[in-house]
């Protein structure tokens, strides 16, 4: 359980995001929410004060594309909590490829929101986490497409591995600090972002779930949390037989000009 913590959750205002705010306060913990979209934010801060939980959510609205607001978002945040101990980055934008057609505006969309926002928030918040005082952590939401090359995934799933690698390298540099470091892997969600997917998605999860795997994980101060386990074991059997997934299996979940 994570409790009476300080945390600038980023991308709350739908799906993992707003379960995990909603826990969050229930909990007990003070956080402030953001993404873009004020009235969802509005919407989740209502719920959980309607809920009588002992935290409490502070809306906090800003686009992670924009480095200026992102510089200067922090004083409300600061403001909202009296301080930072931990930053969840939730936010995240999912565009797929189709007939491999690389398409360079779809990536610098993708990449805008998953690699260069986390940038921008990681930048913001690390000198208010190094005076936290209370086991300072940073969280970032990646995804289990990065462990081995999927159909359509170009540019979601190399920003996620690029985001990955962001944060393994970002823990090295922070062990001094005593910041940790934890990088969440989720496999498929029932959420906004996978509402229009047309394809099977397995071992798919609720919101609560992924939410509950994420608290559990962070709250342990791992420095990965991949769920679910079935999806995540599936997927490392692949990349430890390259040539079956690459050969065989992958190109039968591929979908080109003549399948569709
Ligand atoms: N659902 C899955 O199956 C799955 C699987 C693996 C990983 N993930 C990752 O889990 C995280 C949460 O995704 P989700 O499934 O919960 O989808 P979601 O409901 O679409 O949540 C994405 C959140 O990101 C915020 N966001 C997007 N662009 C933003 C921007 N420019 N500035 C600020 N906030 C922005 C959105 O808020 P606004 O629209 O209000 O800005 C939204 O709340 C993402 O990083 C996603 O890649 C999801």
């Amino acid at each position: 359980m994570i409790r009476r913590k300080r945390i600038w959750l980023i991308g709350a205002g739908s799906g993992i995001g707003k379960s995990l705010a909603l826990k969050l306060a229930a909990a007990g913990n003070q956080v402030a929410i953001s993404g873009r979209n004020v009235v969802g934010l509005d919407a989740v801060a209502l719920e959980a004060a309607s809920s009588g939980g002992a935290g409490k959510l502070f809306p906090v609205a800003c686009d992670v594309t924009d480095d200026q607001q992102m510089a200067s978002v922090l004083s409300s945040v600061e403001t909202a909590l009296g301080g930072l101990d931990m930053l969840i980055y939730c936010a995240g934008r999912c565009e797929y490829i189709d007939n491999a057609d690389m398409k360079t505006d779809l990536f610098r969309r993708v990449y805008e929101v998953n690699v260069f926002g986390m940038v921008n928030a990681i930048q913001g918040a690390l000198p208010l986490l190094k005076r936290s005082g209370n086991a300072p952590q940073i969280v970032g939401v990646a995804s289990m497409s990065a462990v081995v090359g999927l159909p359509r995934a170009e540019a979601y799933g190399s920003s996620k591995a690029a985001a990955i690698y962001m944060l393994d390298a970002l823990r090295l540099d922070l062990t001094d600090q005593k910041i940790d470091v934890t990088v969440v892997n989720p496999g498929f969600v029932e959420t906004p972002m996978t509402d229009s997917n047309d394809f099977p998605m397995p071992f798919l999860m609720q919101g609560d779930q992924a939410a509950d795997c994420i608290i559990a994980g962070v709250s342990k101060r791992k420095r990965t949390v991949n769920f679910p386990f079935k999806l995540w074991f599936s997927l490392k059997l692949a990349a430890l037989f390259p040539s079956l997934w690459y050969r065989v299996i992958g190109p039968r979940l591929a979908r080109n000009e003549s399948s569709t």
